[in-house]
């Protein structure tokens, strides 16, 4: 419990210095959100959009999973897909994997965890494609390429779902972008991007 109440504690206190600084923040936000940008990323606790893009609440959509995988039949992602395309309208998507990833890592070791074995088959997919870049790599290098080749491949997926491709058909511009955390220095790193509409 002391713990809890030191994270009840920080939110009164970021709470009171947010209204300090800007009186109407909180007002304003409860009435409307105009994010620009939706953001897929890891559930890795070391990994969260707003802090390392320095944005506020507000400004950034934010689904998370294990290794930022995009499935096409995943109902969560897709819904929250669709409500950024169609309705908040966010005129770029930013798929962000990070280095040391451990979804990517136990893919890459062909780890068994348990339920998620069947999430990480998605990663192991991409290895096999991309088998030849990286066998002739050490370990560790392997792993890496592995996360960034994630990246790529999920965003890549991302662009072939109905969503994207209706939006672009009726001329919404939307960008995806492909992007890696290094948890090394806290740095990102953009792969590619895709700009179509
Ligand atoms: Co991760």
């Amino acid at each position: 419990m002391p713990t809890l109440f030191k994270l009840l504690e920080r939110n009164r206190e970021w709470a009171a210095q947010v209204a300090q600084d800007d009186p109407d923040f909180f007002k304003i936000l409860s009435e409307q959100q105009h994010p620009k940008y939706l953001w897929i990323g890891c559930s890795d606790s070391r990994v969260p959009a707003n802090q390392i893009t320095g944005l506020m609440p507000g400004e950034i959509f934010v689904h998370r999973n294990i290794a930022n995988v995009v499935v096409h039949t995943d109902l969560n992602l897709l819904s929250v897909l669709e409500y950024a395309v169609d309705i908040l309208k966010v005129e770029h998507i930013i798929v962000c994997g990070h280095y040391g990833c451990g979804g990517v890592r136990a893919a890459a070791q062909d780890d068994h965890i348990g339920i998620i074995d069947n999430w990480l088959r998605h990663i192991q997919d991409i290895q096999t494609l991309h088998a030849h870049e990286l066998e002739p790599l050490d370990k560790e290098a392997q792993i890496d390429r592995l996360c960034e080749l994630n990246v790529v491949g999920q965003a890549n997926n991302l662009k072939r779902t109905a969503i994207l491709r209706e939006a672009w058909k009726r001329g919404q511009s939307i960008e995806i972008h492909s992007w890696i955390y290094s948890l090394a220095d806290g740095r990102l790193k953009p792969l590619q991007d895709i700009i179509k509409g």
